[in-house]
């Protein structure tokens, strides 16, 4: 009977523990990120990366992000070009505003390109 209490608190927090995790699945069937945040990650990609790649990723200051410039680069000079930035160039790093995921959510968005839907 001691431990009866102890046990029922154990259930409790192991419980809880799980439970946000099983939430996130749920949103996040497509590549864990919620539908929410892949439209925060949109705009910024318009926005933020459009103030130098342009709106549309067509080139400014930084050159074109469509999928026709970007099919010969391999995914992961891409990603790190996003989190790490370019050295003696005017690419920023994102690392301290973007998970990894995002990053890698965000290279395929730009690889595929986005759609009108995405939009
Ligand atoms: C302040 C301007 C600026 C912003 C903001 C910016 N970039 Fe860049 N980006 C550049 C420049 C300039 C280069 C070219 C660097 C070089 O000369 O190698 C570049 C290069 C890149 C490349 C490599 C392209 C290639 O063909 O190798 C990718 C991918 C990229 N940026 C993605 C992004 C994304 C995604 C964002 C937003 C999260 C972003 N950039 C925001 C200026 C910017």
């Amino acid at each position: 009977m001691r431990y009866s209490l102890f046990s029922i608190v154990s259930i409790i927090l192991f419980t809880q523990s799980i439970s946000p995790m099983s939430n996130a699945n749920e949103n996040n069937a497509d590549n864990q990120l919620s539908k929410q945040r892949q439209q925060e990650l949109i705009h910024l990609l318009k926005q933020d990366c459009g103030s130098c790649h342009g709106m549309t990723l067509k080139g400014g200051l930084g050159p074109s992000l469509l999928p026709q410039q970007l099919k010969n680069k391999p995914t992961a000079l891409l990603e790190n070009t996003i989190l790490y930035g370019r050295e003696g160039t005017a690419m920023p790093p994102w690392e301290n505003l973007l998970t990894k995921q995002e990053v890698q959510w965000l290279t395929k968005q730009i690889q595929q390109g986005i759609t009108d839907e995405t939009r």
